[in-house]
């Protein structure tokens, strides 16, 4: 569905985001035909700066971050869409000279007044740059034109930040107006959860406490933290990763079908689960987690320095580069079913999924085989590296006796469905401008998230180094998260 004319304006244009992710984002919508006949993009730097300047700029990084090839042609028809706006939320008088510029653009470019806001800031500047919207009515809606608002995550750190970031937000404009974007609900994987769910009689019917004996879910990366000390050192993998990607695969997986598949509906359903986990003490908090940092190790042969050697990371920084949690959700489907969660940098292996494992059956007919030498049974939803859901069962092994193994059924997405090589961002930002905000976070949803996280936040913060784990840079995390699932009787799944 091609959007309605509207300028796309982007607040940070000179920035990593902008050149990485957004512009071959619309780069690639361009070559699709998905943008609007009549549209404009307006890119927002604090300093003045020419239209030229800035088009070269992002054509340099369009270049560097392509996901296809980039044709002359496509490439000159979205950069000519190109101004550059100078405006700086510590200069209020800059934003009235911008509405102004904005509106002759407009009627110039004939987008109607239809308006995205994409803020692709560091997020101290959202609320700042949103005020100013608000003051100089940019974002009011007015003779049928819409206006909305883009924001990255994080969305605050932690539960006091993003109420007060959510107040000021909705003070200036309406929840409908807002795209709160995490980029994993733009992988086509995550989306698939739903579908997986409930569109399969199968599944559907065992999806639950009298059939699933738990879940797991897994976000490991090699990635270390390279350049991103000053942001990271402040942040740590549980804010980084657990409040937003992780509590979107655990919410697709966990959340109550919806009654319809409308943003409304599915954005209770996803809000209402979050609000279900179960609030912990302190002191539950430090028994359901496991919080480690790496130390200097080799990740495919490459050397990594320790954590606390990164630059900007403070020297005898407590700040946790892995994560793992035990979680439970107060509810009729989910009553006794723990949820485990595990994310880190500098591991071994880059892998993100989420494996279900279900009951053990009562095993009568097959006496001579032990029980825990079956396999377990596993229904695997690969998000990266394979993209792809797996199916872990048992197997009579060929021959005389009876002999049990675990053999795995699989599919992947590559054997089926040759995708067009994308950033991820595509479907968000085509999403934002057709007005359909189902994958995008709603105010409670967000809420809710750092709230289920905040026991662990305060715990860690009082614990500092105690509890702290090292880990070795390249291995699986330290060896402790294992005694979450081994005093339950689990286990992790095992990787690679
Ligand atoms: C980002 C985090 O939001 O997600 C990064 O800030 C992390 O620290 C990244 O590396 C992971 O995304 P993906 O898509 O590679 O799993």
């Amino acid at each position: 569905k091609k959007p309605e004319p509207c300028s796309f304006v982007i607040f940070g244009a000179t920035g990593d985001l902008a050149h990485r992710l957004v512009i071959p984002a619309l780069y690639n919508l361009a070559a699709s035909d998905l943008l609007p006949d009549r549209f404009c993009v307006v890119g927002i730097t604090r300093k003045a700066m020419s239209n030229e300047a800035l088009r070269d700029s992002l054509m340099n990084g369009l270049r560097q971050f392509a996901t296809r090839p980039v044709e002359d042609a496509t490439a000159k028809r979205l950069l000519e869409c190109v101004t550059c706006i100078a405006a700086d939320p510590g200069e209020p008088a800059s934003f009235d000279r911008m509405r102004k510029k904005l509106d002759e653009l407009e009627a110039t470019r004939q987008t109607g007044g239809n308006r995205l806001f994409y803020l692709a800031t560091p997020p101290d500047a959202f609320a700042p740059i949103s005020r100013q919207l608000g003051r100089t009515g940019m974002l009011r809606q007015d003779g049928g034109a819409w206006r909305r608002l883009v924001i990255e995550k994080p969305f605050g750190t932690d539960l006091a930040s993003a109420k007060a970031l959510n107040a000021e937000l909705l003070a200036i404009t309406d929840e409908h107006q807002i795209y709160r974007i995490d980029h994993y609900l733009g992988k086509e994987t995550v989306q698939n959860i739903l579908v997986l769910r409930f569109a399969n009689g199968m599944f559907e019917p065992i999806w639950n406490r009298n059939h699933i004996d738990h879940v797991q879910i897994t976000v490991d990366e090699k990635l270390d933290v390279g350049h991103r000390g000053g942001f990271y050192d402040s942040t740590g993998a549980l804010r980084d990763m657990v409040p937003s990607h992780l509590f979107q695969l655990l919410s697709l997986v966990a959340m109550e079908p919806p009654i319809r598949f409308d943003a409304h509906s599915v954005r209770a359903e996803k809000a209402d689960v979050l609000a279900a986990i179960q609030a912990q003490s302190e002191s539950e908090a430090l028994q359901n987690s496991v919080r480690g940092q790496y130390r200097a190790g080799r990740i495919d042969n490459t050397e990594v320095g320790d954590y606390r050697s990164t630059r900007d990371v403070r020297p005898g920084s407590t700040t946790e580069t892995y994560a793992a949690l035990k979680l439970s959700i107060d509810n009729w489907r989910w009553a006794g079913v723990p949820f485990y969660l595990r994310t880190g940098k500098a591991l071994g292996l880059k892998r993100t999924e989420v494996a279900i494992k279900f009951k053990q059956a009562p095993f009568a007919m097959f006496r001579c085989t032990p029980v825990e030498t079956l396999a377990q049974n596993y229904l695997v939803i690969g998000v990266a590296p394979t993209e792809g859901i797996a199916l872990q069962f048992n197997t009579k092994v060929p021959g005389p006796s009876i002999r049990i193994d675990g053999v795995e059924m699989k599919f992947r997405y590559k054997d089926y469905f040759q995708a067009e090589p994308s950033t991820g961002y595509e479907t968000l930002i085509h999403d934002c401008m057709i007005g359909d905000n189902i994958l995008f976070q709603r105010a409670d949803s967000v809420e809710a998230g750092w709230k289920a996280v905040q026991p662990f936040l305060d715990a860690w913060k009082k614990a500092g180094a105690d509890g702290l784990l090292p880990y070795q840079a390249g291995s699986e995390g330290p060896t402790e998260a294992n005694a979450l699932l081994t005093r339950d009787g689990r286990s992790w799944r095992k990787l690679g």
